[in-house]
């Protein structure tokens, strides 16, 4: 699964999302080790705080149907109802969620489509995170 497979997956995923309060859509794909893909996308609530980003949707999907070991997810967003015109990083929380499953030199591809692609690592996006290591010191 090369990159601008799986940033066609989020651009796919990113139909689904329902944003009838920020008009801003995005999706997201998952590849886990064992080959899968689970797209998310941004599931938003009339009273705000319930809404979920594209990428926690994509990881809850897929650790509650068993996956645990992740090496990459694309993210792509922007206004509603047009292509991605700029870059979309995923929130704090959402960093928080992929350093809860994911190692340092997981990779998160940031697009606006298939030609335009950044490339991180969760090192770069989140670096000194707060994990596990630092509860049981
Ligand atoms: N959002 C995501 O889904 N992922 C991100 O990386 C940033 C923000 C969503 C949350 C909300 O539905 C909308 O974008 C505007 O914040």
């Amino acid at each position: 699964m090369d990159k601008k497979e799986l940033v066609k997956e989020a651009l796919a995923a990113r139909e689904f999302a329902y944003t009838p309060y920020s008009h801003f859509s995005v999706g997201a794909a998952l590849l886990c080790k064992s080959g899968k893909i689970f797209r998310g996308c941004n599931i938003e609530s009339a009273s705000y705080t319930p809404t979920n980003c594209a990428e926690r949707t994509a990881f809850f999907k897929a650790v509650s149907e068993g996956e645990r070991e992740f090496s990459a997810i694309a993210v792509v967003g922007g206004p509603s109802e047009a292509p991605p015109v700029d870059f979309c990083f995923p929130c704090g929380v959402c960093r928080q969620v992929i350093a809860e499953f994911c190692s340092r030199d997981f990779k998160i591809y940031i697009a606006k489509n298939t030609e335009e692609i950044k490339e991180y690592s969760l090192d770069d996006i989140l670096p000194y995170a707060f994990t596990e290591k630092d509860l049981y010191k």
